[in-house]
C-alpha cells in the first residue's frame, strides 16, 4: 500500500513541508487498483517538515485569567469553564469577552442561559456594553452553527454548555451525551476555523463538569472557578492546559463592579492576622511561579468524647495524620484524645509538602498555649523520620517574606542563603525545630536525636510507651 497524489509522497514537497500550502493537497490511498481519497490533514508527514509556529496568545484584558492561561486565549483552542452556580463565571467571561471585544476581536457570546436583558444588565454593571460584544439566545446547535457561520466570530462563548441541545440526539438537553455531542462540534469547528471557543459548564454534585470525565478530554484547557459565595475572594485554577503549566493561581476579589485582580494577595491574606495568637504561623506557599504568604491556624481542644476529632481545611487530612503520627513518635508531642483542626485561612489550598513544617508549628503552638515570633515564617518538608527537607524555590519565598516584613524564617538545615535582612534559624529536624521556637521543653540532645531517629514499634507490641508521650508535656 502507498500514498499518491498530487505531493504527499514527492520529494518536493517533502521539502516545502505544510507551510507551503501542504496542508491544502490531498492525498490518494492506492491499495491495489483501488484508489482512495484521504483528507489532506491525514496526509503522513515527516515530524520535522511539520510547521512548527506557535500560535500567540491573545491578552483577554483580564490579567488573573492571563496568568492561568500562560499569557491569554489561543486562536483554535477550546477552553472549558468549570464552577459551582453562582461563583461568577458569567460574569468573567462577559468581563473576558468585553475586553476581547474592545481590543478589536470579533467576540460572539450565546447566552443560552440568561435572557438578553439579563446580558444587557450585567454587562452595563461591567461597563462593557460599547465593546461591540454580539449576543446570541441561540439554543440548538443547528441555530448556532448558523449564527456563527453568518458572523465569522474571533471568540466564541457559550453560556452554559448545558443548556445547548443538538435535535438529532434523542435524549434531554443537558444530559451527558447531549452535552458531549455539543461540546464535540463545537471543538471541531474552533479546530478547522481557527475560532477561540470557551465552554461554560456547571459542575455536578460530585465536583466534576458535566458528568466525570464528560468533557474534559475534548477541550485544551480547563479553568476551574471556585470561591465562596458568602465571601468575596474568587480563585481560578487550570486542571488541564495544553498550551502551558497548570500550576498558576488566579485569584480575584467579586465586587459590586464585577471581579477584580487581586494584586496583593499575600497582603489580603494576612490583613487580619493575630500574630500573638497561639496556633498561628505564616506559611509562603508557591502557587505556579508566584509566592503567596498565608497564615496556617490550629486548634487543639479536649475531646468531648471517645472519638477525638481531625479536621483538616486547605491542606490534605490525610497529611495532617501523618504529620500527626510523626510529631508523636519523632518530637514526643502527642495530641492522641484531642480534637485537632487546622485551617489554611483565606481559602488557599497549601497542598505541597513543603507546608508540614508550619503546619507542625501551629499544631505545637496551638498545644503548648505559646504563640511564636509575629514576624516569623516557616516551610519545609517532614519526613516520616522526623527529619526536614529542603522547600523548592526557598529564595522566592524568603524574598516575599521580606517584602511584607517578616524578618525570620525557621528552615530547614540545608535551605539556601536568605535574602538581606532576613534571619535564618536552620533546624534538621521537627524536634529540633520547635525547642528552637520553645514549643516543647529542652530535652537532652542524644534524646531529640533518639526521637528524629527512632524505629516506629506499635504500642501494643511493646507494652510500653515512655519514650513516645509526654516528651512535650501536652500527652493527655
Ligand atoms: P454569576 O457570574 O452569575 O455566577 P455563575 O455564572 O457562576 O452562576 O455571578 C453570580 C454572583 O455574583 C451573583 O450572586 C451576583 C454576584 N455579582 C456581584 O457581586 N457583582 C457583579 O458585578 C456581578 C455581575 C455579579
Ligand atoms: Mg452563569
Amino acid at each position: 500500500m502507498q500514498v499518491e497524489g498530487d505531493g504527499a509522497g514527492s520529494a518536493g514537497d517533502r521539502k516545502r513541508g505544510l507551510a507551503s500550502g501542504a496542508h491544502q493537497r490531498r492525498g490518494r490511498l492506492s491499495s491495489g487498483s483501488e484508489k482512495i481519497d484521504i483528507p489532506a490533514y491525514a496526509v503522513a508527514q515527516r515530524l520535522s517538515e511539520v510547521c512548527g509556529e506557535q500560535a500567540v496568545p491573545v491578552s483577554t484584558g483580564v490579567p488573573e485569567l492571563d496568568r492561568v492561561l500562560s499569557g491569554g486565549i489561543l486562536a483554535g483552542s477550546v477552553t472549558l469553564l468549570g464552577g459551582e452556580p453562582g461563583v461568577g463565571k458569567s460574569t468573567l467571561l462577559v468581563q473576558a469577552l468585553g475586553s476581547l471585544s474592545s481590543a478589536g476581536n470579533k467576540s460572539l457570546l450565546f447566552s443560552a442561559e440568561e435572557s438578553a436583558p439579563q446580558v444587557h444588565a450585567r454587562a452595563e454593571r461591567l461597563g462593557v456594553l460599547g465593546s461591540g460584544l454580539l449576543l446570541s439566545a441561540a439554543r440548538s446547535m443547528p441555530d448556532l452553527l448558523r449564527v456563527i457561520d453568518e458572523v465569522s466570530p474571533d471568540v466564541v462563548a457559550v453560556d452554559s454548555i448545558q443548556t445547548v441541545e443538538e435535535p438529532e440526539t434523542s435524549s434531554m438537553p443537558g444530559s451527558v451525551s447531549q452535552v458531549r455531542e455539543c461540546a464535540g462540534q463545537l471543538a471541531a469547528l474552533a479546530k478547522s476555523r481557527g475560532i477561540a471557543v470557551i465552554l461554560v459548564g456547571h459542575v455536578t454534585k460530585d465536583g466534576s463538569l458535566a458528568g466525570p470525565r464528560a468533557l474534559e478530554h475534548l477541550v485544551d484547557t480547563v479553568l476551574m472557578f471556585e470561591g465562596d459565595r458568602h465571601h468575596a475572594l474568587r480563585f481560578l485554577r487550570a486542571s488541564k492546559h495544553r498550551f502551558g503549566a497548570t500550576g498558576e493561581l488566579g485569584i480575584f476579589e467579586m465586587s459590586v463592579s464585577g471581579l477584580k485582580s487581586v494584586e496583593d494577595p499575600s497582603g489580603l491574606f494576612l490583613c487580619d492576622r493575630r500574630p500573638d495568637a497561639p496556633g498561628s504561623v505564616v506559611l509562603p506557599v508557591m502557587e505556579g511561579r508566584r509566592p503567596l504568604l498565608v497564615e496556617v491556624q490550629a486548634l487543639v481542644a479536649p475531646a468531648p468524647c471517645e472519638a477525638a476529632k481531625c479536621s483538616a481545611q486547605g491542606i490534605d487530612s490525610t497529611r495532617l495524620s501523618l504529620l500527626l503520627a510523626v510529631l508523636e513518635r519523632r518530637a514526643g508531642l502527642s495530641l492522641r484524645g484531642r480534637e485537632v483542626f487546622v485551617s489554611v485561612v483565606g481559602g488557599v489550598k497549601a497542598s505541597e509538602p513543603s507546608s508540614d513544617l508550619a503546619v507542625c508549628i501551629a499544631l505545637a503552638s496551638a498545644a503548648s498555649g505559646r504563640s511564636v515570633a509575629g514576624d516569623l515564617v516557616a516551610f519545609g518538608e517532614v519526613g516520616l523520620g522526623g527529619e526536614l527537607r529542603q522547600a523548592s524555590q526557598a529564595s522566592r519565598r524568603l524574598g516575599e517574606a521580606v517584602r511584607l516584613g517578616y524578618l525570620s524564617a525557621l528552615v530547614p538545615a540545608s535551605s539556601p542563603d536568605p535574602p538581606t535582612g532576613m534571619a535564618l534559624l536552620r533546624a534538621s529536624t521537627v524536634s529540633e525545630a520547635l525547642l528552637l521556637l520553645s514549643l516543647v521543653p529542652e530535652i537532652g540532645a542524644a534524646q531529640s536525636r533518639a526521637h528524629a531517629l527512632a524505629p516506629y514499634r506499635p504500642r501494643d507490641r511493646r507494652g510500653d510507651d515512655d519514650d513516645v508521650t509526654c516528651v512535650g508535656g501536652y500527652a493527655s
